[in-house]
């Protein structure tokens, strides 16, 4: 079968279309014909090496995948499943990690999965659409609403709101109809952040962020008023204590990642004095991602793609990853 795959950490020169063996298929695992894979935030950190993670190599990057199934293994439940059904995977492997981390990923044409990873798509949700949704978008719901509990009139400031969490991150504030900060760094994406429910953008890449919510909302002041009751905040590096100082009183910061840097400089003082809360956000359950198919289907949440295209360009593809060159997710066909 055709896979890309990367034998050593590097640039993108390292991902290689290659020919490889199908995978077996263990008695509990079904063979599934891959049609959509898309990148995340941190399939760049895996093929670069850049982060403390041990992954396998060679390895095929992707983790999230829709496809369908071609083959079952000998203990697969045949009332449940059968060749042909339409599936994505819940891309969490019990006991191993994630795809494209520490398994293999999906940019390929058929990938093996524990059938218990399995989730059936609804009929009138595409691949693409199905592909784009698990990693990203099951993060950003759990973030925004299970444990941000984002709600009607709050002010949420949302950093890196061009990527793939980023731009689920701010449809679901504003569908909780909040007000909605959002922030990119070229003038190209803000447009875009409008068009899917921001209320205010903020061109990183010529003002301050910080400096902008003081100057919209107030700074925050310890009597209370001021500064916004939300920041999302997965980059870290020299935006965490900026993105603390933008917080009002008893204001929430939801965290699922480090983009920039995960030991970034702390000031504890604003911690305190405001009382804030720091919300780590870790993951997604299938059944966020069962739900999130089914808001795309009713036409509530309309996952935002880049680009669509085969999977021989998924070299260009990470690339534009790590020049910041993405809103939303980028889709490879298979
Ligand atoms: N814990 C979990 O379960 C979980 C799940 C999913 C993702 N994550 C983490 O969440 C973060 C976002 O993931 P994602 O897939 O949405 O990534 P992504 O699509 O690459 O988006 C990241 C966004 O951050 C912005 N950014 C700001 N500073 C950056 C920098 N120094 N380098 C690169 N981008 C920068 C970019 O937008 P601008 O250029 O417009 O600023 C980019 O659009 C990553 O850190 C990822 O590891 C964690």
């Amino acid at each position: 079968m055709k896979a890309i795959v990367f034998h050593a950490h590097g640039d993108v020169d390292n991902l290689k279309l290659e020919d490889i063996p199908a995978p077996s298929v263990g008695a509990d695992e079904v063979l599934i014909r891959v049609r959509a894979v898309s990148l995340n935030g941190f399939d760049p950190m895996m093929l670069q090496g850049t982060t403390n993670l041990k992954t396998p190599l060679p390895m095929i990057p992707g983790g999230d995948f829709a496809g369908e199934i071609v083959e079952l293994g000998s203990a697969v439940d045949r009332t449940r499943w059968k060749p042909g059904d339409r599936v994505c995977s819940y891309p969490v492997i019990e006991g191993i990690g994630l795809l494209g981390e520490l398994v293999r990923g999906a940019c390929c044409e058929l990938i093996s999965m524990p059938a218990a990873n399995l989730l059936r798509m609804p009929d009138d949700i595409s691949f693409t659409d199905a592909a784009a949704l698990p990693i990203a978008y099951g993060t950003a719901l759990r973030m925004m609403r299970t444990r941000g509990q984002v709600k009607t009139d709050e002010k949420v400031l949302v950093l890196g709101a061009t990527g793939g969490v980023g731009t689920c991150a701010v449809q679901l504030a504003s569908m909780a109809g909040a007000e909605v900060i959002a922030c990119g760094s070229a003038e190209w994406k803000l447009a875009k952040l409008k068009e899917i429910g921001a209320t205010h953008v903020i061109d990183t890449s010529k003002d301050d962020f910080r400096e902008v919510i003081h100057r919209m909302y107030g700074k925050p002041s310890f009597y209370g008023g001021g500064g916004v009751d939300v920041v999302v905040n997965y980059i870290g590096g020299d935006t965490w204590v900026p993105s603390l100082k933008c917080l009002t009183q008893r204001g929430r910061l939801l965290i699922c990642g480090a983009t920039a840097g995960y030991d970034p400089k702390e000031d504890l003082r604003y911690i305190w004095s405001f009382e804030h809360t720091i919300i780590g956000c870790d993951g997604w359950y299938p059944e966020d991602q069962t739900k999130l198919m089914n808001m795309v289907v009713e036409g509530k949440l309309k996952p935002v793609l880049h680009s669509v295209r085969p999977l021989e360009e998924t070299p260009q593809a990470m690339q534009e990853l790590i020049d910041r060159k993405v809103f939303g997710k980028s889709v490879l066909t298979v």
